[in-house]
């Protein structure tokens, strides 16, 4: 019960990696809210995650639904001590058929959404609070198509250091987790994906992990989840890679 009366919001909680975390931080004792922009998926992970939980309709590409999430909080919760921004897309694109609409979109949510997020959480925090962010080892790893995601990711990576060294004064720490392939509904969701690429795609990650499988987001919430905890109250700044050793060997 690592988490007794906390407030937590989980951007990007109706789903996979959030919704997993959303559900262990309400298993340990956490008041949650939750954010998405699907209102059909939002209402079944409220359900799931339990009594209470406060869900809310927002898409963090549009700062002024940020001002509006953050104002729904404050008044629930009165303030927060965890922040999870997780909200991401997914794309494989070649470089020649990239689009301007696709780089706005995936550095819209991933990097620029995430960034505003933090920003206008930050007032609603104070001293012991935590923010975790969702980055990749795509950030790392050079991946034919991957490269505007990895470099939205990429820049997860240099916000994380930097927000942990200017928030470090606050009493808030900051830190990235850093998934490899995780079996989500991203994978089927992504840009530029054809739905019948999606099997050999799922071959090729497992092929490149050397655990030889994909993981799991209870996998990635644990880590998410002692990250935002009072057990790494000596840790921020760091990467910490949730990935089966895909970026390590
Ligand atoms: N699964 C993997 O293999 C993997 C690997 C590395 C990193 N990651 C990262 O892990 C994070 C979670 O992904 P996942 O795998 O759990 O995928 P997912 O199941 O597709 O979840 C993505 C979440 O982000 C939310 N979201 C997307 N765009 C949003 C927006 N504009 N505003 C608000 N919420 C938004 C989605 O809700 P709505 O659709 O309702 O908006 C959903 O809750 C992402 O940042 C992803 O890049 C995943």
């Amino acid at each position: 019960m690592r988490f007794t009366d906390k407030r937590v919001l989980v951007i990007g909680g109706n789903s996979g990696i959030g919704l997993a975390s959303a559900r262990r931080f309400a298993a340990e004792g956490a008041r949650v809210a939750i954010c998405g922009r699907d209102p059909q998926t939002l209402a079944q992970a409220a359900t799931q995650i339990g009594a209470g939980t406060l869900a809310v309709r927002a898409d963090i590409a549009a700062v002024p639904e940020i001002d509006m999430l953050m104002a729904e909080v404050a008044g629930a919760f009165g303030g927060l001590d965890v922040l999870f921004v997780n909200a991401g897309i997914g794309a494989f694109v070649p470089l020649r058929a990239v689009t301007e609409a696709d780089w706005d979109r995936v550095h819209g949510v991933n990097l620029r959404g995430m960034f505003f997020a933090v920003q206008k959480a930050v007032p609603l925090m104070s001293r012991g609070g935590a923010i975790v962010l969702t980055g990749s080892i795509g950030a790392v790893k050079g991946i034919p198509g991957g490269s505007v995601y990895a470099s939205a990711k990429a820049g997860v990576r240099a916000l994380g250091r930097s927000l942990a060294a200017e928030l470090v004064h606050e009493g808030i720490r900051v830190n990235t987790v850093s998934p490899g392939p995780v079996e989500t509904p991203i994978i089927r969701r992504n840009i530029g994906l054809p739905p019948e690429a999606e099997h050999e795609l799922r071959a090729q990650m497992i092929a490149n992990i050397p655990m030889k499988r994909m993981g799991e987001p209870d996998e990635v919430a644990a880590a998410v989840l002692f990250l935002a905890s009072d057990e790494a109250s000596f840790i921020t700044g760091v990467d910490l890679y949730v990935d089966g050793g895909a970026a390590s060997f």
